[in-house]
């Protein structure tokens, strides 16, 4: 699977656009929603409900609601995740659920956020990925350092005065794997403040066991929350 994903995506490097027309065909759920009327009627709806928050074009902006057409985020999303946040919104924060637009105009905004990537989608391949083992302790001591002062110190986000989002809550834990977690942080995000946690030119080099350390310690996190 990761071989013959890396393939594909070096072929969509030769193969320029049809490569990518392919991929977008093979790797996405949607792919029959995203004709020409499709994407007109999801950006149309993106510029009436998300723009006022999200901004034009998705960028997003620190402290008010977080880019959608970064390249990383487009590439570790599945449609489902897309799909269900906009759909449930994020308790306690201020994404609102947007389930009166009921499935098929969901479904339209998505193709829209789709149309901006830059490279095949590689969400099966991620969420495929092991679930993290390790000490929360030891996350709590990285987290604390280094995350809370854009997550805030409980993972609250915006409503701690945070520029990064609330990654602390259920409402965000309870939809993403323990692999879409573990490559965010390693690469963070393009044109963020998100910056990347692994390799010599990160802001801090987490190994693969400190980062999966932080993850057990954001899931004890969420399920304190919930317990709450
Ligand atoms: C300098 C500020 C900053 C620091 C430090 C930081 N982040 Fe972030 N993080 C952000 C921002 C900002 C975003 C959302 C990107 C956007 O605004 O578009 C984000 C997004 C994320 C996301 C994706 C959340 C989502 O809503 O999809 C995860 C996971 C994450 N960060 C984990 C971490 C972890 C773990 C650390 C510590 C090792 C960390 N971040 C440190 C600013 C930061
Ligand atoms: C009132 C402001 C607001 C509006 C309107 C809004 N959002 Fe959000 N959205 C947010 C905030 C704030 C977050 C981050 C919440 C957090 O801190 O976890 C967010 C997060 C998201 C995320 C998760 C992104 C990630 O990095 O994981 C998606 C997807 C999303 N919004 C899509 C949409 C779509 C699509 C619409 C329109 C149908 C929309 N939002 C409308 C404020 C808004």
């Amino acid at each position: 699977m990761v071989k013959s994903l890396k393939i594909l995506a070096r072929l969509s490097g030769i193969a320029g656009l049809a490569g990518l027309a392919f991929l977008a065909v093979s790797s996405s759920a949607f792919a029959a929603g995203s004709t020409p009327a499709a994407l007109k009627k999801g950006k149309a709806l993106f510029a009436e409900n998300c723009e006022v928050c999200h901004r034009a074009d998705a960028i997003g902006e620190p402290g008010v609601a977080p880019s959608l057409t970064n390249p990383e985020l487009l590439a570790l999303a599945s449609d489902k995740y897309f799909a269900g946040t906009i759909r449930d919104g994020r308790e306690d924060t201020g994404m609102p659920p947007f389930a009166h637009l009921g499935r098929g105009n969901i479904r339209a905004i998505v193709a829209f956020l789709r149309s901006h990537a830059v490279g095949p989608n590689m969400a099966a391949e991620v969420d495929s990925q092991a679930d993290a083992h390790g000490d929360p302790r030891l996350g709590q001591q990285w987290y604390d350092n280094i995350c809370s002062t854009c997550h805030g110190v409980a993972g609250d986000g915006y409503e701690a005065g945070g520029t990064g989002t609330a990654i602390g809550l259920p409402g965000f834990l309870n939809k993403v794997s323990d692999g879409f977690l573990r490559e965010t942080i390693k690469k963070g995000r393009s044109n963020t403040r998100m910056l990347a946690f692994q390799g010599p030119a990160a802001l801090a080099d987490l190994n693969d066991q400190e980062i999966d350390d932080v993850i057990v310690y954001l899931r004890q996190l969420a399920k304190t929350k919930s317990d709450e």
